[in-house]
């Protein structure tokens, strides 16, 4: 399965190739971004010979001395070599001083080494240089986000999880590119739902241990149409992950229908609990980097439901909440659904991060503590 996934990456970047050739390089940087991000998955699997083939089909087929320079910045990037990729990037603003895409991957290489002066300098310069007011927001966001929320990203976090977990069954609402899914790891009876990613053809990622089982629905057909004791083999499941869509109604009820197969010592975990900018918690998707209304889950589970125990792991780009003591006979949510969306839709963002930290329970990042507060089975 890992060979058919690197055949399509390679496919898709001779997809973006010809994209780029026919005039539509953002589109084709696009691809390339994607491609790049997944291929490091594969480096790290011991695939690095056909993910460097890969990578020179983009690299080779540049047809200028800057845009070889940025794909090559851009893959040293995604391969997390930030100095090379410094010098990539540094070397093409040598010869080009006033291209902003070059600014904006400068601003997030110093991000990711912690330089955020010159990471919000470099944002000034991308802005100023394309003359388009707001269009270095996106690489603000995530430089804010790696500035606000330091140490492992959410990645890492449900990697850990797996670890100490060694779930027998784990269930997924919404796959992206599959990334998440892939963690789960050998014994891991994994189970992933999405109506647009849930297809083997549109991921991009594959656990080398045990591919997962996919439904292409929405959470909520899913729960309509199948019984998930049976989809999984067992009464309850271990771990599970809501990162579906972003607003609070449906991770409610994303909520509600997972409880009803969970444990006690069963562990459900939360994408975007955590925004760092106001702005990208909108109910309306108005940024490319977006939480949307996710975050009210907290303070709603905490003030309906006081036997969970909850918190929110301040990790990038967006917080992960960690629910346990779950309870599958209890309907207190479903049976005060209307009233808690009435009461919680009004609820205003909180405007600073802090007060972000504390609605949304933010607890400690320390991994032996937070194994002994909830990691039970
Ligand atoms: C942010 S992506 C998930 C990323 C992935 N979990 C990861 O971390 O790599 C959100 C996904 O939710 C999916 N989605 C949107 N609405 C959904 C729904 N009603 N039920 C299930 N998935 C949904 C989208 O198709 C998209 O693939």
């Amino acid at each position: 399965m890992i060979k058919s996934m690197l055949s399509k990456l390679r496919s898709q970047t001779e997809h973006a190739v010809a994209l780029q050739k026919d005039g539509d390089f953002s589109s084709a940087l696009a691809n390339f971004e994607l491609v790049f991000e997944a291929l490091h998955f594969y480096d790290e699997l011991g695939y690095r010979h056909e993910t460097d083939t890969i990578r020179s089909i983009c690299i080779e087929a540049q047809p200028t001395p800057i845009q070889t320079l940025y794909c090559h910045a851009l893959s040293l990037f995604y391969r997390r070599n930030y100095s090379s990729a410094l010098d990539a990037a540094e070397t093409a603003l040598l010869l080009s001083p006033q291209t902003a895409l070059v600014h904006l991957l400068l601003a997030r290489i110093h991000a990711y080494v912690n330089n955020f002066s010159a990471a919000y300098a470099a944002c000034q310069a991308g802005e100023e240089a394309s003359g388009v007011p707001g269009s270095s927001n996106e690489a603000r966001f995530m430089i804010n986000a790696l500035q606000n929320l330091p140490g492992d990203d959410y990645y890492g976090w449900l990697s850990y999880f797996h670890e100490i977990i060694k779930p027998a069954t784990y269930v997924e609402i919404g796959l992206g590119h599959g990334r998440s899914l892939a963690l789960a790891g050998r014994n891991t009876k994994a189970i992933g739902i999405d109506p647009y990613q849930g297809f083997w053809k549109n991921l991009h990622y594959v656990s080398p241990d045990s591919p997962a089982t996919l439904f292409p629905l929405t959470s909520d057909d899913f729960f309509k149409q199948y019984d998930l004791r049976q989809e999984i083999g067992t009464e309850t499941f271990d771990l599970a992950f809501i990162d579906g869509l972003h607003l609070f109604e449906q991770v409610l009820k994303d909520f509600i229908n997972l409880e009803k197969y969970a444990r006690k010592d069963s562990i459900l975990l939360i994408h975007d609990c955590l925004p760092v900018d106001a702005v990208v918690a909108e109910r309306e998707r108005c940024t490319g980097f977006w939480t949307g209304d996710v975050w009210r889950i907290i303070p709603c589970l905490k003030t309906f439901r006081p036997d969970l125990t909850i918190m929110t792991i301040p990790t990038f780009p967006s917080g992960l909440g960690v629910v346990s003591n779950l309870d599958p006979s209890s309907t207190v949510l479903s049976e005060n659904y209307e009233e808690i969306l009435a009461y919680y839709l009004s609820l205003k963002c909180p405007e600073t991060f802090e007060q972000r930290r504390v609605v949304c329970s933010v607890g400690s990042v320390d991994k032996e503590h937070i194994k002994r507060q909830f990691c039970r089975i």
